[in-house]
């Protein structure tokens, strides 16, 4: 049998890996030592847990900005606090304006609210970087528009959209704002208060470095009145009642807590901190990697990068076509060959492929890069992915 290669994990835009140790042994310790449920119980485990998750929403607050650490909501993961966000937050006959750069998180979400609520979506068209134009925004809006649904990068190009500029267009029109930032917590900065975002949706085990199973949302203080409590049950607070409680966070907060994975998320984001991430662009290793691979990826000849221009930020996401080769076939022969693990397809984002002309070829080969990723994973790939289109 030939040796196995080393594993080369470049999919951290689907979930990072590897997790900080710090972040394993939380979750070890708790499950070890602890494992009682959060908000429910008085003995000295069950209130030690419900101490550490208060601080772990307290840490994710100041993350993003957020005054009040109530306001940050704990979700299964990035799809759920997207579905909490679009079903609790729309009503019959409200229109939408969202993007072709989006996840069908946000997509199958409008989808069904069209079918069973009438509400109405326009899709603004993005570019060749999968970049949206703030001004396309603004010509979308109607005079029943409430929402826009934004993603703030893009899952298959990495395009860092003009977020700010998106927000003054939905506070000129007093139309709420809702940002999907899966691809940037974690790699670059998230700041609820600039622009004023309504609705912050993110995953807990992408750039955040926690473990799968979590996600969040941020819920402006006041808007609980209009969003509705998607999903209803046991609190651990007013236990005598069968009202769904209106307090923060619990209004959103039925059923048990994944108590493990908020624990990590906690270590995880001390070690971000530890590292001075995330106040630059990007986390200034993964940028660099990224970059290496783009230009490496332009020297080899026919194989297309997908945006990537440099007037743009990106966060650590690179998707190319490779001549000869369809993407869910390059994927098995990378890892099966060289131990590189990558994404192939459409990456859960429909529309988007239409603007990057990459739907003829079953979509784009996708490599994504977390802290833990090393100059010689770029430099194997570049040199697997030559020899690749040298045998096509
Ligand atoms: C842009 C974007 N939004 C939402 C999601 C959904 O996140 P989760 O996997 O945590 O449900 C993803 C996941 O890939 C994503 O890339």
């Amino acid at each position: 049998m030939p040796p196995q290669p080393r594993r080369i994990y470049l999919d951290n835009a689907a979930t990072s890996w590897p997790k900080p140790p710090a972040v394993v042994e939380r979750v070890h310790r708790y499950l070890a030592e602890n494992g009682a449920p959060a908000g429910r119980g008085a003995y000295r485990e069950a209130l030690e847990v419900e101490s550490a998750v208060r601080s772990v929403r307290s840490s994710v607050a100041r993350l993003i900005g957020a005054d009040q650490p109530e306001s940050l909501v704990f979700t299964a993961n990035g799809t759920d606090s997207l579905n909490l966000a679009l079903h609790g937050i729309l009503r019959e006959g409200d229109h939408v304006v969202t993007t072709a750069a989006e996840h069908n998180s946000v997509l199958r979400p409008l989808m069904f609210e069209r079918q069973m609520r009438n509400v109405q979506f326009d899709v603004v068209p993005c570019d060749g970087d999968g970049w949206v134009d703030p001004n396309a925004v603004a010509a979308a809006i109607q005079p029943e528009t409430r929402l826009i649904a934004v993603t703030h990068a893009s899952n298959v190009t990495g395009v860092v959209q003009p977020l700010a500029e998106i927000g003054r267009i939905a506070q000129e029109h007093d139309i709420l704002l809702l940002v999907d930032a899966a691809q940037t917590l974690g790699h670059i900065e998230v700041d609820v208060r600039q622009p004023v975002v309504d609705l912050l949706a993110g995953s807990a085990h992408k750039g955040l470095l926690g473990i799968l199973g979590l996600g969040i949302l941020y819920v402006r203080p006041g808007l609980e009145s209009q969003l509705a409590p998607w999903r209803q049950g046991g609190t651990g607070t007013q236990s005598d009642q069968i009202r769904q409680p209106a307090e923060m966070p619990h209004r959103y907060e039925s059923g048990n807590l994944n108590v493990p994975a908020i624990l990590g998320l906690g270590a995880a984001i001390e070690f971000l901190q530890d590292s001075g991430l995330p106040k630059q662009p990007c986390p200034a290793d993964d940028r660099r990697l990224a970059q290496r691979l783009v230009e490496g990826l332009r020297a080899i000849q026919g194989v297309r990068v997908i945006g990537h221009r440099s007037n743009r930020t990106f966060v650590p996401v690179v998707s190319i076509t490779l001549p000869g080769w369809r993407p869910a076939d390059a994927a098995a022969v990378l890892d099966a060959q060289f131990g590189i693990q990558v994404r192939a397809g459409f990456h859960c984002a429909p529309l988007i492929h239409g603007p990057l002309a990459t739907r003829e070829e079953a979509g784009t080969l996708r490599f994504s890069f977390g802290p833990f990723n090393t100059p010689d994973d770029v430099e194997v790939t570049l040199d697997a992915l030559s020899q690749m289109v040298s045998q096509a």
